[in-house]
């Protein structure tokens, strides 16, 4: 009884770290809204994915001692299994890396090209290494990135420009017809405001200063921008442009695409106009929700203070963190995460109110009928209020479901089954059981609690899957009436039902032991971490156990040479690496990145003469060349100290 087609997407997640809550709040958002359509019987096409391209993941890559489809291939496949422990039903997982999507994006960019969309020319300007992001000076705040305030470089070259200020009237001619095209819709006057009205300009689509991305086709030292290349993978995925799937004409264009606030502007400047050049149709709606923050700040790994999904799963389970993440933050707004409002949350909802209702109902059946509720059934004052906040539920939770408003969804479901506990305590069935000729009655009040827990089960499937099955399994509701169909009218569920007592549903959790215990597992990751730094050290002797001797030939291939340092200073946005400028006698002083800076600052170094190893292939660490390395001691497992030589041995002398 297929409805209709509906396609939904999530960002493609860049494999550069492991994920964190905050990803994962986009991808349960999406999930939970395909299971909504797929129940109301729509043909959900739900694609997510990985954007694997660009100078981000070449360093990381070359950082990990590893070619970059090794490093990708690596993190992705721990992104599809945190997609499985999370219960995502994507029906497709595209990466950029794949073949098919590569050859759509070469023929995107040739047509753009052919048609004059793109045309050849220099960029320069300011650039965002992290964000793979180009910026005018004007664009800069303070500065630094506007979308994630780092610093900015200077670049210049020969490069592809996509003629995006062509797009501009089209632009806002589109936004004015299709007011809902952007939600929530303040988002989309930051947009006009920020980025339109100051006058957009042609857009970078190429780069020469690395390779690790979609050549262009026709001058291949040039790569393809990496937005360029990942915004197409919403139509590349459907068969667009290749012949590995063909179901573009059945979903596109796409119902919804759910983003992260911060790249918005991509999804409603940059896409829409690659689309119009293309002679294609718009996205109906790209949704910006917001972000979750911790308090200190945002999620990031740098910070330090990334909240891992797969320990909140293992520790609260799959389904209450899906709630959670659903039913604390309104969708579009920021919200701020934390563990004790997720203990509190489900402590409150889950354990309480749904865990016990279930409980108490089919235990109830089970003590007073011996768990088969008996034909005849007798109604009663009570009932009304019930009945008339069952019916009316579907449709109120659809209207909010429509306007992806999952917390308010969330909310009305609830209010059926706060008032199914209310029932409980108007009706008293302990003291109608006291008496056998109340048993009809009795029978009834049961029936209605049943029947209330499934008509909210149903609703609540897309949010909660595995939980509502076993709720539909203790309350003996048939397959037939876990629908959607079946929620729209109160009294489907057979008047004998058989329950079945289950486990706790959601057991309570102890928030001050279990915050008690979270600080504790804390400190010992922290812990954790200083270990493994320390073991960076011991890998040298690990190895020197295992390797075999090595003769003078060897040893005589490494060159190790004196030098002074001239010059010191931090890798930005690194905490363990040092920039060095050395005279090593050759007359130009070398550049040498050292992963010192937790043991020295510049000023203990400058002056000092030291041992390199003067003939290592050359590195970028954090984007910064290193030609050669220093020679350190590891003291203890937590101390290094840099060998420094005699003031007397002159710079370049060799070391046999
Ligand atoms: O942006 N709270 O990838 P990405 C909520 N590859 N959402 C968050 C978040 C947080 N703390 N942190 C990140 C990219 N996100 C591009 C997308 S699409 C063609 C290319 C969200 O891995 C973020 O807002 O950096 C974004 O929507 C998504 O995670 C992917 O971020």
């Amino acid at each position: 009884m297929s409805r209709n087609t509906f396609y939904i997407t999530t960002p493609i997640y860049y494999p550069s770290d492991k994920l964190h809550i905050g990803h994962s709040y986009c991808t349960v958002a999406t999930d939970t809204m395909a299971r909504y359509k797929r129940m109301q019987g729509y043909d959900v096409m739900f694609l997510t994915g990985t954007d694997e391209h660009g100078q981000k993941i070449e360093l990381k890559a070359k950082e990990a001692g590893v070619t970059p489809k090794q490093y990708v291939d690596n993190v992705v496949a721990g992104i599809k299994d945190l997609w499985k422990l999370m219960n995502i039903s994507n029906d497709r997982f595209i990466r950029t890396t794949d073949d098919y999507h590569e050859e759509s994006v070469k023929k995107i960019f040739k047509q753009l090209y052919d048609q004059g969309d793109i045309y050849k020319g220099t960029y320069k300007g300011k650039y965002c290494t992290p964000c793979e992001s180009f910026w005018t000076e004007s664009q800069l705040v303070d500065g630094k990135c506007p979308d994630c305030g780092r610093e900015v470089v200077d670049a210049e070259e020969e490069a592809y420009f996509f003629r995006l200020s062509a797009y501009a009237d089209k632009l806002v001619k589109y936004y004015e017809e299709h007011p809902d095209f952007v939600e929530p819709q303040s988002r989309l006057n930051e947009m006009i405001n920020n980025f339109i009205k100051p006058g957009l300009e042609d857009l970078c689509v190429s780069r020469t200063s690395f390779t690790w991305g979609v050549p262009v086709e026709f001058d291949p030292k040039h790569v393809v921008y990496v937005w360029i290349d990942a915004l197409s993978n919403y139509i590349t995925a459907l068969g667009y442009g290749n012949e590995k799937y063909h179901d573009y004409d059945k979903y596109w264009p796409a119902d919804v695409h759910f983003v992260g606030k911060e790249i918005i502007r991509f999804h409603t400047i940059i896409w829409p106009a690659m689309l119009m050049a293309l002679n294609l149709p718009l996205p109906k709606k790209v949704f910006g929700h917001g972000w979750l923050l911790l308090e200190g700040g945002k999620m990031s790994k740098s910070k330090g203070n990334v909240v891992d999904p797969v320990v909140l799963c293992e520790r609260y389970g799959v389904d209450a963190l899906r709630y959670f993440l659903l039913r604390e933050f309104p969708f579009g707004s920021d919200g701020v995460f934390s563990n004790e409002a997720l203990i509190t949350r489900i402590n409150a909802d889950l354990a309480n109110d749904l865990g016990n209702l279930v409980s108490r109902t089919v235990s109830m059946v089970e003590k007073y009928f011996g768990g088969t509720l008996p034909e005849a059934q007798q109604e009663g004052p009570e009932d009304a209020p019930l009945l008339e906040m069952a019916n009316a539920l579907r449709d109120r939770y659809e209207a909010q479901m429509e306007h992806y408003a999952f917390q308010n969804g969330l909310i009305e479901t609830f209010k059926l089954i706060s008032r199914a506990n209310k029932y409980i305590d108007e009706t008293a069935p302990w003291i109608l059981a006291k008496d056998e000729a109340n048993k009809p009655r009795l029978a009834r009040v049961m029936y209605n609690l049943l029947e209330s827990i499934r008509m909210a089960a149903v609703l609540l499937q897309p949010f909660m899957p595995d939980s509502c099955e076993k709720i539909f399994a203790q309350i003996g509701a048939p397959e037939n009436l876990r629908t959607w169909d079946s929620a729209v009218k109160f009294g489907a569920l057979d008047a004998q039902v058989t329950v079945h007592k289950g486990e706790t549903l959601f057991p309570r959790i102890d928030l001050k032991k279990e915050l008690a215990l979270l600080e504790e597992a804390e400190a010992k990751a922290r812990a954790a971490t200083q270990e493994s730094a320390k073991k960076e050290a011991p890998k040298h002797e690990e190895k020197l156990e295992g390797i075999a001797q090595i003769g003078i030939d060897d040893f005589s291939k490494v060159q190790l040479l004196v030098a002074q340092i001239k010059e010191c200073e931090p890798v930005p946005k690194s905490d363990k690496l040092l920039r060095l400028m050395l005279d090593d006698g050759s007359g130009e002083l070398r550049q040498v990145v050292s992963g010192i800076a937790k043991w020295y600052a510049p000023a203990d170094l400058i002056g000092k003469k030291v041992i390199i190893v003067g003939n290592l292939k050359p590195v970028k660490l954090r984007g910064v060349l290193s030609n050669g390395m220093i020679l350190a001691a590891d003291c203890t497992a937590d101390d290094v100290k840099v060998l420094f030589v005699d003031d007397a041995i002159p710079c370049g002398a060799k070391i046999h």
